[in-house]
């Protein structure tokens, strides 16, 4: 059996490199405050695909792209945050607790956050792109063997600094990976040996992780708590995002 070699990207230094996210890998994106937990709730809650924006004005060319090509106004939605609020003129924004299936069953979402959308729109030219969190962290790791490609965590981080939180929702995949059977033959870089490290330490209390970092701390002050402890539930999902070639995000195999 080959070798499976996972690493994973921490700082703004490694966007630089792009060929560490290029060609035969599968890149799994990490936003667990909140871009990739709430792709997982939104496909959760029935919403057709989303649509990942690297700025606000390309959301809303993308929703009159879409609509002037025959979707239905009403069937498209504008969701994601600025500073963690909703901005202003969308129909959402980036809390995972917004999108249910009243409001999200049937649509297709054009998403704009500060670091995540952006991390999954600098990955497509890898060929297997993959959207992780704790929400599907199981069913990713499980993808991620059945692919069998070098492996990539791609840490969204915020504004250019780590994400505690990100690195940790990596490590759970890799924990996952590591624990599978039969035990794969893995190789990990420092960086996803950092990633493992911090979920093992973390495992036992993510809600409480997730109130100490600075993301969580921010999001908790503008009254997002409840999110923190959403965020930090692990498998309530059986759906693996992936990017699709016309940059749609649907689950796998829909
Ligand atoms: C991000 O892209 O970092 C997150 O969307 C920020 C947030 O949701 O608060």
């Amino acid at each position: 059996m080959i070798t499976l070699h996972i690493d994973a990207i921490t700082t703004p230094y490694d966007e630089k490199n792009p060929e560490r996210i290029t060609g035969e890998k599968t890149i799994v994106i990490i936003d667990i405050l909140r871009a990739t937990s709430t792709i997982v709730a939104a496909l959760e809650s029935g919403a057709r695909g989303i649509y990942p924006t690297m700025t606000v004005q390309e959301a809303f060319d993308k929703r009159d792209e879409l609509c002037s090509s025959g979707s239905c106004p009403h069937d498209i939605l504008l969701g994601g945050e600025r500073g963690g609020l909703k901005v202003s003129g969308f129909d959402l924004g980036n809390s995972p607790l917004e999108y249910t299936s009243d409001v999200i069953r049937g649509k297709t979402v054009v998403l704009s956050t500060t670091n995540g959308t952006k991390a999954i729109r600098r990955s497509l030219h890898a060929n297997c792109v993959v959207i992780g969190s704790f929400l599907n962290g199981t069913v990713t790791a499980k993808h991620v063997l059945k692919e069998h490609r070098d492996t990539v965590f791609y840490l969204s981080g915020k504004q250019g600094y780590f994400s505690y939180e990100d690195a940790a929702g990596a490590g759970f995949i890799i924990h996952e990976i590591l624990e599978s059977t039969p035990p794969p033959r893995i190789e990990l870089t420092d960086s996803a040996s950092m990633c493992l490290d911090l979920f093992r330490l973390h495992k036992d209390n993510l809600a409480e992780l997730l109130r100490n970092v600075s993301h969580g701390k921010y999001l908790d002050f503008e009254g997002f708590g409840p999110d923190l402890v959403y965020c930090a539930e692990k498998n309530i999902s059986d759906l693996v995002p992936v990017v699709c070639g016309t940059g749609l995000i649907k689950p796998l195999d829909q």
